[in-house]
């Protein structure tokens, strides 16, 4: 009898401290209030280290709808590459807002966000092969900024478990088409030696757009 008395015990106080939100360990943070909704626990580095990278994913998106803009305009006419750029922002932009959302699911205020896009990298004479080399560095350098969101939230399982699957997973896909793509664009430029250079280059660009490539 006493066995099962200690057993509800033991039931109601994990229970209660579930509902309370006892903090795991002192790295967490956790507001005890009577008042709904109640704030849950937070890594306060996590929480930092998500918010901060958001602004890598606007960078992302903003220089990729830029380099897209570029390669739209009828002096340069690329469409395909127009068209692969643009709908990297658009994914860009998508990871932001997953981002935001799950800040929103863990019931994180979303304050602090002050996001201003820095262009100053971009070259007036951008040229097809620069954007390609551009759009890898950048997802292999965001690839990277996400594992440190993965390493600050590591003992925030659930946050970790999120950034690792399916984030970074789409972010090595992402790295992975865009190398093999830019292997076949040096590979057809190559090959058509110097005077078929920009043929290659027009005819890479109708197989991106084609989605062959
Ligand atoms: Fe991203």
């Amino acid at each position: 009898m006493e066995r099962f008395i200690l057993l509800i015990l033991v039931f109601v106080g994990s229970f209660l401290a579930a509902v309370n939100c006892t903090p795991p360990s002192e790295t967490w943070t956790c507001e005890t209030t009577t008042n709904y909704p109640q704030a849950v626990c937070e890594v306060p580095s996590c929480t930092f280290a998500i918010k901060s990278h958001i602004r890598n994913e606007y960078d992302a998106a903003f220089t990729y709808m830029y380099m897209a803009s570029y390669f739209a305009q009828d002096t340069i006419d690329r469409p395909g590459l127009a068209k692969f750029l643009f709908e990297a922002a658009s994914e860009e932009r998508g990871h932001a807002i997953q981002m935001l959302d799950y800040l929103n699911l863990r019931g994180i205020k979303l304050d602090g966000l002050d996001y201003n896009f820095n262009s100053s990298w971009i070259p007036a004479d951008l040229t097809y092969q620069t954007a390609l080399e551009k759009a890898i560095n950048m997802e292999i350098t965001v690839t990277d900024l996400i594992y440190n969101v993965v390493t600050s939230c590591g003992i925030d399982y659930h946050a970790a478990d999120v950034f690792t699957n399916p984030i970074l997973d789409e972010q090595h896909d992402g790295v992975r088409k865009l190398q093999g793509a830019y292997r076949t664009y040096l590979d057809m430029k190559t090959g058509q030696g110097a005077s078929g250079m920009a043929f290659a280059e027009y005819v890479f660009d109708r197989k991106l757009l084609s989605g062959e490539i």
